[in-house]
């Protein structure tokens, strides 16, 4: 498994580049747009927090003598045509989009255990909240859907770089007891840049890519978390750190080791990077037996970029 190390030095790559993302007012995803206003991009932002949001452009435009755009969409990535109207206000000003970086996430919530213990049989009528698999599994598949459409645009010759960049986690791919319902909308982030690598590439140029942190010093990591990994001698990641990697697999469309920068997951845990999906298949022989990697392998090569699932008989 690799280091991946960031490579601050391309950021300049992403300067007049137009990128949307979500979950820009706050935490990691506000060093993103930091950073890429930093570079030159020209940034269009989308977060249900319309304070912060404001907060956060009349912050970075007073603190960055810069010449490119900023702009900020109330956006509840829960929603179809919010994510619809982000990419549309983009395409609108600038004629194209290059990258989109899903960033928008909410963790477990207190009180809002679904295997609260004190459940019996008359409380558990009540249906339980689905927000946390609507905001961070349902809400990514609508913006990667509809990134695919917009960065497509005007680049049938493929001449441009385009890409997309979801945030995933350390529970993407890593037990983390007690995170019951984020943690398997998490792996569903890491199953899409699986599904999808091969055929985004493929079908029309674009790349996509993971990264995904251990517990990162914003307020999604509660006092409670940070202490758990203090305990244990685990540094949090500082969000600017986090910031880097995504500017990284966005800025750099092709590495000396790793060749064609798409379909990576990069592991963050204290600010340093690894990535856990170019040589996962190496290892199959060793958990699934030498007969059952095998056929993992050639079902994994006939299937390519999967039409045989969707197209018309
Ligand atoms: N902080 C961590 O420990 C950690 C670790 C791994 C992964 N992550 C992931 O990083 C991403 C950013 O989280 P963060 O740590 O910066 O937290 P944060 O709370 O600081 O930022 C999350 C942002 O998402 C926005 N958001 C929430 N619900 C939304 C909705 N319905 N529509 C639009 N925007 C919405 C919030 O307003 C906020 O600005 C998330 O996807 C999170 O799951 C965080």
């Amino acid at each position: 498994m690799p280091q991946f190390q960031p490579v601050p030095s391309s950021f300049g790559a992403l300067k007049d580049q137009v990128v949307v993302l979500t979950g820009g007012a706050n935490g990691i995803g506000l060093e993103i747009v930091r950073k890429l206003y930093q570079a030159g991009a020209h940034v269009v932002f989308g977060d249900i927090d319309e304070v912060a949001c404001q907060a956060a452009v009349d912050g970075l435009k007073s603190e960055i003598p810069s010449s490119s755009g900023l702009f900020f969409l109330r956006t509840d990535v829960r929603r179809y045509e919010d994510n619809l109207a982000l990419f549309k206000c983009a395409y609108e000003k600038y004629g194209r989009v290059d990258h989109a970086l899903s960033i928008a996430g909410v963790t477990e919530q207190a009180g809002k255990n679904w295997f609260d213990p004190k459940l019996d049989l008359s409380s558990v009528t009540a249906a339980p909240s689905t927000d946390l698999v609507d905001i961070n599994l349902t809400g990514v598949l609508y913006f990667a859907r509809i990134a695919a459409v917009y960065l497509r645009q005007g680049n049938d010759g493929r001449a441009q770089d385009k890409s997309i960049c979801l945030l995933g986690s350390v529970a993407s791919f890593k037990e983390q007891g007690g995170l019951f319902v984020y943690q398997p909308a998490k792996h569903g982030v890491l199953g899409l840049v699986r599904s999808t690598r091969k055929f985004l590439d493929r079908a029309h140029g674009i790349r996509i890519n993971t990264v995904c942190p251990s517990a990162t010093r914003t307020r999604m990591a509660t006092a409670a978390v940070a202490d758990v990994w203090a305990a244990q001698g685990v540094r949090l990641n500082d969000p600017r750190a986090v910031a880097d990697y995504v500017l990284t697999l966005t800025s750099v469309p092709r590495d000396p080791h790793v060749g064609n920068v798409t379909g990576l997951a990069v592991f963050v845990e204290a600010d340093k990077g690894w990535e856990i999906e170019k040589d996962l298949d190496r290892c199959d022989a060793s958990w699934l037996g030498e007969e059952m990697s095998r056929n993992a392998a050639k079902i994994e090569a006939a299937l390519a970029s999967g039409t045989a699932w969707s197209d018309p008989q």
